[in-house]
């Protein structure tokens, strides 16, 4: 078995015990322990030498990156199912091992996506402001009207583990009618949930509720924009727990200020955080989460687990738990 006691890795933030402990105790870790991200100028100096690194989706790992750290860069850990801040094309031609996070997330997620539809549509957020505010005077038979659920139509742009897992709520518990764009068919939700494939088209005109699950990628950036968000029904809500690039966030702001659609949950952003002066945040009909679907003990002590399996298998060459490519 390689030795690694003495290899050298940068953990870009401070992960749970689960697997932090293990890093520590196997190789020569050093950790960033600030509460923001370690400047670029900073984490391209602490990267230098290092065999392997932990990173987190606030770090851009890119060629620059890769060089400043040099060859003898083994293994690229993402404290993250996604892995849009890691150039992998250039990892790939490197022989550098990059390994993600999946599956311990996903109900989390999905708890998240649901949690933001369900509050949306029924104006949960806007009305605990309403109280705190000190407007409610009496119960209003006219006032904070929202939007049912039972029995409406759920749109999953996306069907992977997390979208299925939102379709599989939606559809059990209030026997939504299933809708998804994918590239590629899903046959369990089909069987399971009486799903049904469509074009993004006929997904944004038909569905109730839209919900955003797909990666983020060169086709997927901005998909959401004031074309689609025009073509989604006036008392549609949308719900982005993936990335916050996927949607336009000047275009959904005015979609939202507009009346256009009914209301959004938002958990990503772009960028992270907004700015302090985002009309989006000042919209009463938009909820803003601070990117924390995976925030669950047992999804982010799962996440620190595989992270840490990831970066001691890629240290001694093997082959990762959970690899983004060969
Ligand atoms: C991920 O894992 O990609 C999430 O966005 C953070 O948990």
């Amino acid at each position: 078995m390689t030795e690694i006691s003495s290899m050298r890795v940068f953990v870009t933030r401070r992960i749970p015990a689960a697997g932090l402990d293990r890093i520590v105790a196997a190789c020569r870790a050093e950790i960033w322990d600030g509460p923001l991200p370690p400047p670029r100028d900073v984490l391209l100096e602490k990267v230098a030498g290092c065999h392997g690194i932990v990173t987190l989706l606030t770090e851009t790992v890119d060629a620059r990156l890769m060089d400043a750290a040099g060859p003898q860069l083994r293994v690229i850990s993402n404290f993250a199912v996604g892995y849009n801040n890691i150039d992998i094309a250039e990892a790939t031609r490197r022989g550098i091992r990059v390994g993600n996070t999946p599956d311990v997330l996903t109900e989390a997620t999905a708890d998240m996506a649901f949690a933001l539809l369900i509050s949306a549509a029924r104006r949960i957020v806007e009305g605990q402001r309403y109280v705190l505010d000190g407007h409610w005077k009496t119960w209003e038979p006219l006032g904070h009207i929202g939007q049912d659920l039972s029995g409406k139509t759920i749109g999953i742009v996306g069907m992977g583990r997390i979208g299925f897992a939102l379709a599989r709520r939606c559809f059990g518990g209030w026997q939504m009618r299933v809708l998804y764009h994918d590239r590629q068919p899903c046959e369990q939700a089909d069987r399971e949930l009486a799903a049904r494939q469509v074009d993004f088209e006929t997904l944004l005109a038909e569905s109730d509720f839209v919900s955003v699950h797909t990666d983020l990628n060169d086709a997927t950036r901005g998909m959401f924009d004031a074309t689609a968000f025009a073509r989604m029904k006036s008392s549609a809500v949308f719900v982005n727990t993936a990335r916050g690039s996927i949607h336009n966030q000047r275009d959904l702001h005015d979609a939202l200020r507009d009346g256009r659609i009914f209301a959004a949950g938002l958990d990503v952003t772009d960028p992270e955080p907004p700015d302090a002066d985002d009309p989006l945040l000042r919209l009463p009909n938009c909820i803003v989460a601070p990117h924390i679907a995976s925030a669950t003990v047992s999804s982010r002590s799962g996440m620190a687990e595989i992270a840490a399996d990831n970066l001691l298998a890629g240290l001694r060459g093997d082959t990762l738990r959970c690899r983004v490519h060969d």
